[in-house]
């Protein structure tokens, strides 16, 4: 049975949920991001947000930044209720450099002819997907994200006390990311990350066709 993603986003209604205090920390991370992340020669970024949902953690804080004109985002949400949520609230907020694809984020071929961005969105990916698929979607992060780009993501630390969050940690670390903050408050069990790629390859080759990043499980 897949998950009912439109009910998974009601708890965001819920100021005291676990999810709207996450909300508060993503947007507070991109605040930051957007200011120190690097830019093109016309001081514009391209931000990627996979598995974007209904936008709401990428859209305001675009909208209070500059209204916009200065960030090329391109959301990509599998589901079609929530990408035309998304850009619904996109037009709402007068955004107008914002592609909401309904696509499968987790499909090499979503990619083709995407330039690197400059900040890249994993929210609610890592925890409904495998390890392995984990390992591999940062592994080829460096081909989605520039030189020096930041990630920002999120994992939950299991019920039984079990932390994830350390594992992603250490492997964005192998993979030439180093963390600029690691929000893991005590009281509640999201994590949230900021890493930027400072080891990026020279040459990095595009990505490959036909290949599988990562699925939902
Ligand atoms: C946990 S929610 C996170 C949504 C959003 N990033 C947030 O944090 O509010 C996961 C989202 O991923 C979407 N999704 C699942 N598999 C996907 C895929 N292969 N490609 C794109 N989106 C996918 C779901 O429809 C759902 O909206």
């Amino acid at each position: 049975m897949t998950k009912d993603w439109l009910r998974w986003h009601q708890d965001y209604d819920s100021p005291n949920s676990s999810l709207a205090r996450r909300l508060r920390v993503v947007q507070h991370d991109l605040r930051r991001a957007l200011t120190e992340s690097p830019h093109d020669e016309h001081g514009a970024r391209r931000l990627i947000s996979i598995c974007a949902g209904d936008g709401r953690d990428v859209l305001p804080v675009l909208a209070e930044h500059d209204g916009g004109r200065t960030v090329e985002a391109l959301l990509i949400e599998r589901d079609p209720a929530l990408s035309q949520r998304a850009r619904t609230a996109a037009i709402g907020l007068g955004l107008p450099r914002i592609d909401v694809r309904a696509a499968d984020a987790g499909a090499t071929d979503t990619y083709v002819n995407i330039q690197p961005a400059h900040l890249l969105l994993a929210c609610g990916v890592f925890g409904n997907i495998t390890v392995n698929d984990v390992r591999r979607t940062i592994a080829m992060l460096h081909t989605l994200v520039a030189a020096e780009g930041i990630v920002i993501w999120t994992r939950g630390r299991t019920y039984d006390g079990h932390d994830p969050s350390h594992d992603i940690r250490a492997c964005l670390a192998e993979n030439g990311f180093s963390e600029m903050s690691f929000t893991s408050p005590t009281d509640a069990r999201f994590r949230v990350g900021m890493h930027r790629l400072t080891t990026r390859p020279t040459t990095v080759p595009p990505m490959p066709p036909g290949t599988r990043m990562f699925s939902f499980i």
